[in-house]
């Protein structure tokens, strides 16, 4: 079964009956799971009762209370159930013709195997120094001909082609520095909602989240902050097409000192359109010595000394999956941290080229070519550490991961796999390192020690996770999942308060298992137990 199932997720991305199939075994893990836990529960509240009456002659009583065959008659079903189910599973098996090996690397081995974990630095971006020159001198330029004290200039281009690591070399070079008196950075992603958008700006500008969340108040703050300075506005991952919102916002920023720049960053040429830009710099591919440069870092992180790596069998493997990566670095830091983890031989690259990396390019078109390299790497994790990546789906995109609250979910999630005598948080955070190496996550923050407290995940890792746990983890920020009975994880991220009526859906999830709320909500509380059969774990991340 376990060979199965490794094979199925491996082709699901290909295979909807498999992945069907998939859901259907997960569901009845989880069916099997909750039993277990309601039997551990019996178990306790028996011996709990038997303590306190000790002696007593009810205690038999109470074992044998019509309670007691109740139980043992639901329990009973409960397991047939199971039975039939995985039965059926087992017999659908057979149509799939799976491999019968398996290939599950577990995570006490990559353990053994590395000692410390090399990271890759973000900020280290390769090869846009004429990209960079290009949108330094619009920004900086005073002469340009604008309407209005503000210009916008947008950066155009696919996803993971370094839109956003380029904005941010610009926005951490000493020269704007300089030359702006303030400088604002906001994350937009699919939803341009103006008063978020403020709320964000203040927070940049600030430091710190607007304490009073009123429009007015947000608006009148807004002015004050930005009122006759020069400041640079960047506003990252932007897909808004509606005008009318983009002049609501733009008329909270025309008080912005002549010179005034905002930048920003989206995939499609149509938005850069309706943000009146006064040039859309369309962003092209890193060339081939770039590309090689970065791959070169990602895969071999300086482990290897440039003169055993010269001409090598595996350098060369090493070009030729390059060359195809069509100067893509999300492409290339995915397929550079994949081959990282693997040990670096040349057997290993070569079947890898031949074999997985061949069936990608198959793709033609770039986006779907992109997600096809997502897709390989996750292939590719340990099975503990899928579970792990594909939960973060229940945070919103461009979210602050911060670190060890994660591995603690985890640990109480039952993610993470017990290694000896070896603490849970321990173990979690080994596969916090090893997704961090792989690429799943990125944008690391650390504390004045060294270590790292805070996480971001790119958004097209973010869209695979949501793609992979569909309505299995519905964050209620995002439209297209809708809360189902095999809901297990539901999280609540609202700036603005959630109103009671959005949380009525919550019923529909009859065996939740976590619910995260990051929102205003006065009567959250009142709802608890009332869903999810009560095995329900909430968490409320702000009051
Ligand atoms: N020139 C570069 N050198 C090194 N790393 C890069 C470079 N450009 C991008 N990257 C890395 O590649 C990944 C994808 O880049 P980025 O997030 O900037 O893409 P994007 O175009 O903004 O994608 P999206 O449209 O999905 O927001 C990031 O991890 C980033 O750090
Ligand atoms: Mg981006």
């Amino acid at each position: 079964m376990e060979a199965a199932l490794l094979d199925a997720e491996e082709q699901q991305f290909k295979n909807h009956e498999k992945k069907n199939w998939i859901s259907r075994v997960k569901d009845v893990f989880y069916d099997a799971d909750d039993l277990i836990d309601e039997f551990a529960y019996e178990t306790l509240r028996r011996q709990v009762i038997a303590e306190s009456r000790r002696g007593v002659k009810e205690v038999r009583e109470v074992l044998s209370m019509p309670h007691h065959i109740a139980f043992r008659f639901k329990m009973s079903h409960r397991i047939k159930d199971i039975r039939e189910k995985l039965n059926a599973i087992d017999v659908d098996k057979t149509q799939f013709h799976c491999s019968k090996s398996v290939r599950d690397t577990r995570i006490d081995e990559l353990r053994e195997t590395r000692e410390t974990y090399s990271i890759i630095h973000d900020d280290e971006v390769v090869g846009r120094e004429d990209d960079k020159k290009a949108i330094m001198d619009l920004l900086l330029d005073t002469n340009i001909e604008a309407k209005e004290n503000i210009a916008t200039i947008a950066i155009v281009g696919m996803g993971g082609l370094g839109k956003t690591a380029l904005a941010q070399s610009v926005y951490n070079d000493e020269n704007t520095t300089k030359h702006f008196m303030l400088k604002l950075w906001v994350c937009i992603s699919e939803q341009f909602d103006v008063n978020v958008i403020v709320q964000k700006i203040i927070e940049s500008a600030t430091g710190k989240k607007p304490e009073i969340l009123q429009i007015e108040f947000l608006q009148s703050e807004l002015r004050k902050h930005i009122d006759g300075k020069k400041y640079l506005l960047i506003m990252d991952d932007v897909w808004n097409e509606n005008y009318e919102k983009w002049v609501k916002l733009k008329t909270l920023l025309k008080d912005g000192a002549k010179g005034s720049r905002i930048l920003i960053t989206t995939r499609h040429q149509r938005v850069a359109e309706t943000f009146d830009t006064i040039l859309s710099y369309v962003l092209g591919q890193l060339d081939y010595q770039s590309a090689w440069l970065l791959f070169k870092k990602v895969a071999f992180r300086d482990e290897k000394p440039e003169k055993e790596l010269a001409n090598s069998d595996i350098v060369k493997i090493g070009k030729e999956i390059v060359a195809k990566l069509k100067g893509l670095p999300l492409a290339i830091r995915i397929i550079g941290s994949l081959l990282y983890a693997k040990k670096p031989e040349h057997h290993l690259w070569l079947a890898f080229k031949d074999k997985e990396f061949s069936r990608v390019l198959e793709q033609r078109e770039e986006a779907q070519f992109m997600l096809s390299i997502l897709e390989l790497s996750y292939n590719h994790l340990p099975s503990s550490l899928k579970q792990c990546f594909t939960y973060c789906s229940l945070f919103p995109k461009d979210y602050i991961f911060q670190k060890d609250d994660m591995i603690k979910q985890w640990v109480a999630q039952s993610f993470v796999q017990s290694i000896g005598t070896i603490e849970p948080n321990d173990i979690g955070e080994d596969y916090f390192m090893e997704l961090l190496s792989r690429s799943f996550f990125q944008d690391v923050t650390r504390n004045e020690m060294g270590d790292i407290v805070e996480c971001k995940m790119h958004d097209l890792m973010h869209d695979l996770a949501c793609s992979i746990m569909k309505n299995e983890c519905v964050s209620m920020e995002v439209n297209d999942r809708v809360v189902i009975e095999r809901t297990r994880h539901i999280s609540i991220y609202r700036k603005f308060g959630i109103k009671l009526e959005s949380l009525k859906l919550l019923f529909e999830a009859k065996n939740l298992r976590t619910l995260i709320i990051d929102a205003q909500c006065q009567d959250c509380h009142s709802w608890n137990g009332r869903i999810g059969k009560n095995r329900t774990c909430t968490i409320y991340l702000q009051q």
